[in-house]
């Protein structure tokens, strides 16, 4: 991670191997955590997806809701609040939160994303979803991440399954979404599943 720029609130902001180009050199797109400086764009392109996003994904509308959204990733321990740019004019193409990370036995997060309106469709969250994949199995060193996703929500279902996620099940009632509670496929993927394993494993990880 890059150090803090001395700016408050902008402490660890990037994370360096994908603005060092180690990583996915043909990428057009670069990840960071989002931070309080995000908020007048993120505000603002939130609004305009709304058609989008709706029924799948409420993001923050208010400066008030963003800066309580924010907070959930406060921990980087448990949760990853990170964000898709194009990397020729650094706009957001979309986000994509690693959350619940549970470690121990687990090495697990729970994946949560959406696009941007003015981006959408043109290939940048699924090279965003590739990196972070790449990001949360080398360098947080998880095991598996799932993707909780309505069966209708066909995009969505495309954008895992382009990267190989396996289906799971089907669980009634799962999330509470656009004032209800509604069923879900569970998609996951694994380190394993595409060759990312880490030489020396988490520290959390039993040895047995
Ligand atoms: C799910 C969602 C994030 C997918 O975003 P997206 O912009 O469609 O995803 P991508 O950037 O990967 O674009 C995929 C499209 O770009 C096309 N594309 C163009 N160039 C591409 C490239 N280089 N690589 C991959 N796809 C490319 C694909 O063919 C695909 O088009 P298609 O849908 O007609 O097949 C978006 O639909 C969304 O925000 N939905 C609302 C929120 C939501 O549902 N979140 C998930 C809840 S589970």
């Amino acid at each position: 991670m890059i150090p803090n720029d001395g700016v408050e609130g902008t402490e660890q902001t990037a994370i360096e191997p994908f603005l060092t180009g180690r990583w996915e050199d043909s990428s057009r797109v670069t990840l960071r955590r989002i931070t309080i400086r995000d908020q007048d764009e993120f505000l603002e392109l939130v609004r305009a997806s709304v058609d989008l996003h709706h029924p799948w994904m409420s993001l923050p509308t208010t400066p008030q809701e963003f800066q309580t959204y924010l907070g959930r990733f406060d921990d980087p321990l448990s949760a990853e609040g990170l964000l898709v740019c194009v990397r020729d004019t650094g706009v957001m193409a979309g986000n994509i939160n690693i959350n619940g990370i549970i470690r121990g036995r687990f090495q697990s997060g729970s994946l949560a994303y959406a696009a941007f309106a003015p981006t959408a469709g043109q290939g940048y969250m699924s090279e965003g979803l590739g990196l972070v994949l790449r990001y949360a199995f080398e360098q947080l060193r998880l095991h598996r991440l799932e993707a909780q996703i309505q069966p209708g929500n066909h995009a969505s279902l495309k954008l895992v399954q382009r990267h190989g996620f396996r289906y799971e099940g089907y669980s009634p009632d799962l999330l509470f979404i656009d004032g209800a509670w509604r069923d879900h496929e569970r998609w996951s993927i694994t380190n394993t599943m595409i060759g990312i394993v880490p030489s020396v494993p988490h520290p959390s990880l039993p040895i047995r």
